[in-house]
């Protein structure tokens, strides 16, 4: 490694899990000139990036935002490149994922989706590397309140008394690993817009400008470092 590009942040400052709202790549395409569909197209080459780079730096669980519940509101064009391109970018990329130790996951609503999309999820899923570096987490179809609302539903079913265990434990991200540490989202606007709501509790927030599409390992990098300087206090007080 390039002695100018080590992180120089102490492992124990490191979020085990980050969590990502992919928001600009319509207006980097308009910015470009291009249609929306191409900032799509754009925003996969940046997840690939983004995906290596947490391998790189040890990141365990990274969860990214890639088709909310709401998102079905856009022109039907849009939703079916959305959809084209998942499909593609799964097909075309899981062996070299799987050769890097990256284990994929869907979390959201399967209800709805197309077959292929579903299948090309379950095909993700089917293999797992022994040697698991990053999971990666895929938000399809997702929004944080049906998440909330299938675990109680899960607990209505079962005739089971609602506790925050017993809902953490049904929430879609449970199987996938630990609450995350760090949310980013690019693109310039403060919103969590339905993402991660319950998982988000605890988790440090951090907003960039940056549009998806451009968003590098150095700006990766920036998050970190602003993470690591961070106090997370769960509620409690201070020690110092
Ligand atoms: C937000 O930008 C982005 C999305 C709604 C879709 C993100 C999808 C991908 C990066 C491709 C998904 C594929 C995989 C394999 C995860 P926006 O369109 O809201 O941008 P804008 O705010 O500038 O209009």
């Amino acid at each position: 490694m390039n002695r100018e590009m080590e992180p120089l942040i102490p492992v124990e400052d490191l979020p085990q899990h980050i969590a990502i709202v992919m928001d600009g790549n319509g207006r980097w395409a308009q910015e470009h000139g291009q249609p929306r569909l191409i900032g799509h197209s754009a925003g996969v080459k940046a997840l690939r990036r983004c995906v290596e780079a947490c391998v790189k730096y040890g990141i365990r669980y990274l969860t990214v935002f890639a088709f909310s519940s709401e998102n079905w509101r856009r022109p039907a064009d849009e939703v079916n490149g959305i959809m084209a391109l998942f499909v593609q970018a799964i097909q075309t990329e899981l062996a070299e994922l799987h050769r890097n130790g990256v284990n994929l996951r869907f979390i959201g609503d399967k209800q709805g989706l197309p077959s292929d999309v579903l299948q090309a999820m379950e095909e993700g899923e089917q293999l797992n590397v022994q040697s698991n570096k990053l999971t990666l987490i895929i938000a399809m179809n997702y929004g944080g309140r049906w998440d909330i609302m299938q675990a109680a539903r899960q607990l209505a079913e079962a005739g089971l008394d609602i506790t925050e265990q017993a809902l953490a434990e049904r929430m879609a991200t449970a199987v996938c690993g630990p609450d995350p540490d760090l949310i980013i989202r690019t693109g310039g606007e403060l919103r969590i817009s339905n993402f991660l709501l319950w998982q988000a509790a605890y988790a440090e927030l951090y907003f960039t400008e940056r549009l998806w599409p451009d968003f590098s390992e150095a700006d990766l990098l920036e998050a970190l470092r602003d993470y690591a300087q961070r106090e997370r206090r769960f509620g409690a007080l201070s020690l110092d």
